[in-house]
């Protein structure tokens, strides 16, 4: 069985049902989806809130009940994955674009727990790429700013397709360069420069548990 699919069976545990349940996005929340699909109780009992279009219609294609944003529910318990952790315990999400919504719903949550493969753990990386999202027409003046004071900085294209990606909130997504000490300043600083509205990086005051798992079937909480 691989990583993702031993994750998501083994995060079941901390599912219940009549429960409001957030959901991130990417392929491992994918397959929590598959997997969740096939527990009745929690598919009939709970409201699903979710962190993009994409998890939205996986939920709703299976059956699952889902609630917008909109409604300012806040889930008792979020999972997620992400592409990278330090050794400082901080994340880097937003492959998938999705890191303003996922950051929206775990602060607004009340118990986070995120699972990635032991893979996705990077220790003694000097510098990430970090994505941010900015509001549309301040793409210019943002990546400037950055480059201004000193940063590599690109907009991220869509494969095949010409331009940047455009978020679910119809903003560009900006992959930055930023030393891997300063993940945590660079989130809180950046944020004052006018357009930038999140970054994809998640310290660790944001969650309350990562769960790791090999393709051997290792667990590490
Ligand atoms: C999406 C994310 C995802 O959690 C991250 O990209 C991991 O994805 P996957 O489960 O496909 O490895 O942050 O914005």
């Amino acid at each position: 069985m691989e990583a993702k699919e031993i994750l998501a069976n083994y995060v079941l545990q901390y599912l219940k049902e009549n429960d409001i349940i957030g959901l991130g996005t990417g392929r491992t929340i994918r397959k929590l989806i598959e997997v969740l699909s096939k527990e009745e109780n929690i598919k009939r009992g709970s409201i699903f809130l979710a962190s993009s279009i994409d998890s939205e219609l996986e939920l709703s294609k299976n059956g699952f009940k889902v609630v917008s944003l909109f409604s300012g529910l806040r889930p008792s318990i979020y999972i997620d994955s992400f592409d990278v952790l330090t050794n400082a315990g901080v994340m880097i999400k937003g492959g998938g674009g999705a890191l303003f919504r996922e950051k929206l719903l775990t602060y607004f949550s009340k118990y986070k727990i995120f699972i990635g493969e032991e893979s996705k753990l990077k220790k003694n990386v000097k510098a990430l790429e970090v994505p941010i999202e900015v509001v549309n027409v301040s793409v210019n003046y943002v990546m400037r700013e950055l480059e201004n004071i000193g940063y590599e900085v690109k907009y991220r294209e869509g494969s095949g397709k010409i331009g940047p990606i455009i978020s679910d909130n119809g903003n560009i997504i900006l992959d930055v360069i930023v030393k891997t000490e300063e993940l945590c300043e660079f989130d809180k600083n950046v944020k004052r420069i006018p357009g930038v509205i999140e970054t994809g990086v998640f310290c660790k005051e944001l969650y309350n548990k990562i769960i790791l798992a090999d393709n051997n079937g290792r667990i590490e909480e």
